[in-house]
């Protein structure tokens, strides 16, 4: 009897899980709210849709499509979520078609409150509703936040999520939004694919912007504030130090040091600036390939601040074939020159269990940003970086 009741249950309820392989290498897309906040509505999205295609963002792997905070609308009179009627008029479902017919992926925002953030409706209590309502719509992403939980578990509240997503049937990305606060990276691996570690990011590159009863931080800080959780990430479950602000107003440098360092460590790479109105600079900055490879090498390794001395960084991640990717980092305000003996470094990394030793094998050098080979390990490294930036390098053994 108990076998017969079991086997009338639907799969999903049982064997509630996230979906698997939906994320073996970091996500890739773009998400409004950096940029946009809450001035978001259907012809914006589907311009950076367009402009997704047409600025080589697609080809470069960017996917996903996301619209943050503010699409809401009110709930209907059996508890659905409808979208705001003025800012997408033609209604959620139509947007996801036209995002899906050029190839992308389409993602969505809510909050495990009764309220989002921005004070729009949330989905606590409404959650297999929500998810039901986003299978049909066709959402491929779902972000989800941590206002106004007040009293809530986060384990539970993101299960719970996770639990109707599978129970909905369409495979969809859950992106954990909960900054950190109750250390997801220690249970949230069965729960989502990628989990926010920290606070809101801000257009910085170090140092903090106080917001009255919170603060965003500046990239730097980001970095500093996790670095020791690296061991919590790989294939499908990622540590996510929040969403890019490459193109929002920092220097080139600080730009393109922010983007590698994101890269160095394998985090998720959702643009977060206009990309209608964007530069070349920007542009480039955000789709080169070569270096988005080391954030999307299959080994999922995050790497790891090797050397700090006296403003110098020395930043490593372990690749696939034995190969290795470097960033010297410059966080001074001067021009420096940086001097590095591979010979004199051997460079251990406990957690991938791999060692970098130039006395045993020897690499090749390439420069990922010039996209220019460059000698060997036989002899010192030396350049000299700008204030906040980078140089950032792919070894493979020769
Ligand atoms: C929180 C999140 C942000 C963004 C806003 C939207 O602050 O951390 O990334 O989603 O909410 O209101």
């Amino acid at each position: 009897m108990v076998l017969l009741a079991l086997s009338l249950l639907p799969a999903g309820i049982l064997f509630a899980q996230k979906f698997d392989g939906l994320a073996l290498t970091p996500p890739m897309g773009w998400n409004s709210w950096n940029k946009f906040g809450c001035d978001v509505n259907e012809r914006l999205i589907r311009d950076v849709a367009d402009v997704m295609v047409t600025s080589g963002m697609k080809d470069a792997g960017y996917r996903y499509v996301v619209i943050d905070d503010c699409w809401h609308g009110t709930r209907d009179s059996l508890g659905f979520i409808r979208p705001d009627p003025q800012r997408f008029p033609s209604g959620i479902k139509t947007l996801a078609d036209y995002i899906h017919s050029k190839g992308l992926k389409f993602g969505i925002y809510s909050c495990a409150g009764d309220k989002t953030c921005g004070g729009h409706p949330g989905s606590r209590g409404h959650e297999y509703q929500d998810a039901l309502v986003y299978a049909q719509w066709g959402v491929d992403y779902l972000k989800y936040d941590w206002c106004n939980t007040e009293g809530l578990n986060a384990v539970g509240a993101y299960t719970t999520m996770r639990d109707a997503l599978f129970a909905a049937g369409r495979p969809v990305v859950f992106s954990l939004c909960e900054w950190g606060n109750n250390k997801p990276w220690e249970w949230a691996k069965g729960v989502g694919h990628l989990w926010r570690t920290t606070g809101d990011i801000a257009n910085v590159f170090d140092g903090e912007v106080n917001h009255g009863s919170w603060s965003s931080w500046g990239v730097m800080k980001i970095v500093e504030m996790r670095k020791d959780i690296r061991g919590y990430a790989g294939p499908g479950h990622w540590n996510d130090p929040d969403m890019l602000e490459v193109g929002n107003g920092m220097s080139v440098s600080e730009d393109r040091a922010h983007f590698t360092l994101w890269c160095l460590m394998a985090a998720p790479l959702m643009a977060g600036n206009d990309v209608r109105s964007m530069g070349k600079e920007t542009r480039d900055i955000l789709t080169n390939r070569e270096v988005i490879a080391v954030d999307q090498d299959s080994l999922g390794v995050q790497g790891f601040r090797y050397q700090a001395e006296d403003s110098l960084e020395v930043w490593v991640k372990p690749l696939v074939r034995g190969d290795w990717a470097v960033c010297f980092l410059n966080r001074s305000l001067n021009t420096r020159t940086v001097n590095f003996d591979w010979s004199k470094n051997v460079i251990v990394d406990d957690v991938a269990k791999r060692t970098l030793n130039t006395s045993a094998v020897a690499y090749s050098l390439r420069d990922l940003w010039k996209q220019r080979n460059l000698s060997t390990t036989g002899s010192a490294f030396r350049a000299s970086i700008p204030s906040h930036d980078v140089v950032f390098i792919r070894l493979s053994p020769r």
